[in-house]
């Protein structure tokens, strides 16, 4: 019997070989079997327990899931594309294995919030893997912030020489992205956590049902309490890859620093072997390519997000076929994602920092100037005419080809007789640093006291 038997009573010819293909789903959603098995046993134990299932049709369905279930994993299920997609074949396998019990599984239910809460019960759990993984990447963040509060490095803006920074600081930066990120993921699954069940087709069902103890026995947080809406919407796809777009843009712009960092131009950092590859022809070669495919793949997670808005736009209530298309971007997006965090909290391990040129880039660019602007203004100066007269000075060193904690006293004094011997310990990277000791701030204590911070909310959570 083929898909379109299951439904074969009101026509008249089968369905074409092309739109079996092109209407099947199981080349993919073959990956929520075992969901749709977990869903399926809530369901029938519910139905039970509301006197619509006898209690040896249950034990049934429940034998021969289980056994259905070690058919997967053992790589023994034949998937037929006869028959559709996941929710069919295993219906199908279950009514081989037990009957006329299998065929009343699907009392009470379509495949439409059928599908609706596989995917819910799927992405919640990935979600909980990402949120692990991110976690894991800032600890590797961590650990070279911790080592690095005092590595001084050139902080840009406009990609031109800013201010001294701590590289431990900049480290940091990104740790607190990721935390945001995993936020939005934590957030965003409370409303992915949302039982579909009993929406059955659109309308809800004429069977004693109680959705509140299949919620219960799934573990969901919430039911849905629209039916239209439990079967036919997807914001919380569309969150969860708008949360993952988020997280990836973060690791691009990562990704864009380490590549510019290792180039021998920057010289900051080199990134272990492994994670690196040779080229073709140019013996001398080694790629950043891990990084760069990062840089790569958020575009494709922002592609997915793009693709799962524009399938929602136009959709009439309730469930439409283009619903189906939900799932490719979404699997894609998670397995991206994980397969990302994976391998960039391990490259991160693998980074070495090169503080000796870091070091030296700062005393090229004057990246202390606002430090001889501050320390005026501390003498009496103005805001605004402190800025004048180091600009002033900037400009004469840059003549002179030399920093500003090169010049001689009597040279600086020239600018302002304001300025005195102890110029010279705020014009080093060091002094910069030591002297932004606020929260927040770039100064080796403060990296400190963040790097510890996070380690206790890391180890609570
Ligand atoms: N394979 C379908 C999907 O992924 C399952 C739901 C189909 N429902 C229907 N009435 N055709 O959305």
């Amino acid at each position: 019997m083929s898909h379109s038997e299951i439904w074969s009573g009101r026509f008249n010819e089968p369905v074409s070989e092309l739109v079996k293909q092109y209407t099947g789903s199981i080349d993919f959603d073959k990956r929520l079997a075992h969901w749709d098995i977990q869903g399926s046993l809530a369901h029938a134990q519910m139905l039970h327990e509301s006197g619509v299932l006898s209690a040896q049709d249950l034990a049934q369905i429940q034998q021969g899931m289980k056994e259905i279930k070690a058919d997967i994993d053992a790589g023994n299920l034949k998937w037929s594309l006869d028959l559709e997609d996941v929710h069919m074949n295993i219906e199908r396998r279950l009514t081989d294995k037990i009957g006329d019990a299998g065929k009343r599984l699907h009392t009470g239910r379509s495949r439409n919030d059928q599908v609706a809460t596989d995917i819910r019960l799927w992405l919640r759990d990935e979600i909980s893997t990402i949120r692990i993984l991110i976690k894991e990447l800032q600890s590797a963040l961590l650990k070279l912030a911790e080592k690095n509060a005092d590595t001084v490095m050139p902080g840009f803006t406009h990609l031109q020489v800013a201010q001294p920074v701590s590289f431990g600081h900049h480290m940091l930066a990104y740790v607190e992205m990721l935390g945001r990120d995993d936020e939005r993921m934590a957030d965003c699954r409370k409303r992915v956590n949302r039982m579909p069940l009993g929406a059955a087709a659109l309308a809800g069902t004429t069977f004693p049902i109680q959705r509140e103890l299949t919620a219960q026995l799934l573990n969901f947080e919430q039911i849905c309490q629209n039916s239209l809406d439990a079967v036919s919407d997807r914001d919380f796809a569309i969150e969860f890859t708008a949360a993952a777009s988020l997280l990836m843009v973060h690791l691009s712009r990562l990704s864009e620093e380490l590549i510019l960092w290792m180039s021998p131009r920057f010289g900051f950092i080199d990134i272990a072997d492994r994670f690196c590859t040779g080229s073709s022809i140019m013996p001398q070669k080694k790629n950043p390519d891990v990084p760069e495919l990062v840089r790569g793949k958020s575009g494709r997670v922002i592609g997915h997000l793009t693709g799962l808005i524009m399938l929602m736009k136009s959709q009439p209530l309730a469930y439409n076929k283009d619903n189906q298309e939900d799932k490719e971007p979404l699997f894609d997006t998670v397995d991206t994602v994980i397969n990302t965090l994976r391998v960039y909290a391990d490259m991160m391990r693998g980074v070495t920092v090169k503080p000796e040129n870091m070091r030296a880039a700062v005393l090229q660019g004057f990246a202390t100037a606002t430090d001889l602007a501050d320390y005026l203004v501390k003498k009496g100066l103005p805001f605004r005419d402190s800025h004048e007269v180091v600009a002033l000075a900037v400009r004469h060193a840059d003549t002179q080809k030399c920093d500003l904690a090169d010049l001689p006293l009597d040279v600086l004094r020239g600018f302002s007789n304001l300025i005195e011997n102890d110029v010279y310990q705020i014009l080093t990277p060091e002094g910069s640093l030591n002297a932004r000791n606020h929260l927040g701030g770039t100064a080796p204590e403060q990296v400190r006291y963040q790097v510890a911070r996070w380690q206790k909310l890391l180890a609570e959570s």
